[in-house]
């Protein structure tokens, strides 16, 4: 680690003692341990030594630290994969000011995740013509400190009838914040005396109120890194460890195709790099119900048999983003979809055709033609590297290390073996894989 300040740098770009290009990618972390000491061990083992045009690039990794900085310094990074922008304030200001000054390129957007919540990405997926079920939004129970809204609120709230919007929705119904995340806040409600008391509980927080997705068959969890997709079985009611299930062909090759689609349109549209989506299937229909996920949950103790995927594609995109210099967009530009949505209502396409043209929007966004190339002239070795690194006692001690912060002292051994075991059928499935298309 280099001394203060660490914002500080000597800029990027520089070349090393034999003339080789550093190109730095900085890790913004909060209480994440397992996933970054496999991604900087992958990027260490891999040893990428990249030519893009006259440059021969080099990678380094570093994780970036909190501390006072001139709006003015330079930045010394070229990539930062940031998991704090949503709840951390100092860390998000200093990465949009390197956006702004240094060109910074950063997963996720900063402005588009302070400015998107349920609400934006509900009412965009609506107007794309996705099933998302219908929601309300209320009002608050109460407001706290906010002496200038009387006046406004004894003019122009108009007392309402709860239990009417909840007929109207019909039970059960979910409510939650409408800017939420971490499951806090949800309930399901089962009729109009639970959802008098929720609201009640409800406090100051702005409530939505959802139609259940009731007798889905299939949840799906689609993660979404640049143009790469991983679609997973989920079990909300399972315990936290056991959500994410293990399973293979629980969806015909063309809810895949769509569900990709769906996933890369959210992320192109709101300007995302690394989020998850959550799908419900109905009578053969997928409904979108939390979509606004950015920097998902990326731990073995959550993911385990996909947790390798979600670190490689990890390493793909940002080493991609590094190498080609990606430029961040800034600018939010949904027209190209709405004018796509439109043309798919004037010409009365099914959902799947609708879908896929806004796939190909999406596509061209994340630059996805150019990223798959990449990868096969440049990260070729990645596959392997991977298989050998996750059955290391470096990959062991991560797991490890994570399962000792999360579970109590008596369980460590157990979930420990647990997910090392999931890893290890990962490792049986992906040698597998590897022997088929070798
Ligand atoms: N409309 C809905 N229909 C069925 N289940 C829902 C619905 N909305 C939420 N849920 C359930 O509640 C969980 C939490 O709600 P979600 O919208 O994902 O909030 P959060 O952003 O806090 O994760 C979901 O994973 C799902 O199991
Ligand atoms: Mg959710």
């Amino acid at each position: 680690m280099s001394s203060w300040p660490l914002y500080d740098s000597i800029g990027t770009g520089r070349p090393d003692s034999d003339m080789a290009v550093r190109r730095s990618i900085g890790l913004s972390l909060g209480a994440d341990l397992d996933w970054p000491i496999c991604y900087e061990e992958l990027i260490r083992r891999l040893e990428l030594e990249i030519q893009v045009g006259a440059d021969r690039l080099r990678f380094d990794v570093e994780r970036v630290t909190i501390e006072p900085f001139d709006l003015q310094q330079p930045c010394r990074y070229d990539v930062v994969l940031d998991r704090l922008t949503h709840w951390y304030h100092v860390s998000r200001e200093w990465i949009k000011k390197s956006i702004l000054l240094d060109d910074l390129y950063v997963l996720n957007n900063p402005w588009t995740l302070q400015s998107m919540e349920k609400q934006t990405t509900y009412c965009a997926l609506m107007r794309l013509g996705f099933p998302v079920p219908s929601t309300w939004m209320v009002p608050p129970k109460s407001y706290d400190g906010h002496e200038d809204l009387d006046v406004t609120l004894e003019r122009y709230a108009r007392l309402f009838d709860l239990g009417k919007v909840g007929e109207d929705l019909g039970y059960p119904l979910f409510m939650k914040p409408y800017d939420g995340g971490a499951w806090k806040g949800v309930s399901r409600i089962e009729n109009g005396h639970e959802l008098q008391v929720a609201y009640e509980q409800s406090g100051s927080n702005v409530m939505h109120l959802q139609e259940s997705v009731e007798g889905y068959d299939v949840f799906v969890r689609s993660i979404g890194i640049g143009p790469q997709v991983n679609l997973v079985r989920y079990e909300p009611d399972a315990p936290l460890h056991d959500r994410y299930k293990v399973d293979f062909d629980f969806l015909t090759p063309d809810e895949e195709t769509y569900l990709r689609d769906q996933m890369l349109t959210i992320n192109a549209f709101f300007g995302w790099d690394f989020n998850s989506c959550e799908s419900l299937r109905r009578d053969g229909v997928f409904h979108p119900i939390d979509f606004a996920n950015a920097c998902p949950d990326s731990q073995v103790t959550s993911l385990h048999y996909h947790f390798p995927w979600t670190v490689k594609s990890l390493v793909r995109w940002t080493v991609f983003c590094a190498a080609t210099n990606r430029p961040m967009h800034t600018k939010v530009d949904w027209q190209p979809f709405f004018d796509a949505a439109e043309v798919a209502d004037r010409e009365g396409m099914a959902l799947e055709e609708r879908v896929a043209a806004f796939g190909a929007i999406a596509r061209k966004r994340l630059d996805a033609a150019r990223f798959e190339d990449f990868c096969q002239e440049h990260l070729g070795a990645l596959d392997e590297v991977a298989l050998e690194f996750f059955g290391s006692d470096v990959a062991k001690r991560a797991v490890r290390a994570k399962v000792e912060s999360l579970f109590p002292k008596h369980e460590h051994d157990k979930f420990t073996e647990h997910f090392w075991g999931l890893l290890e059928f990962w490792r049986k499935t992906e040698t597998d894989r590897l022997a088929l298309n070798g």
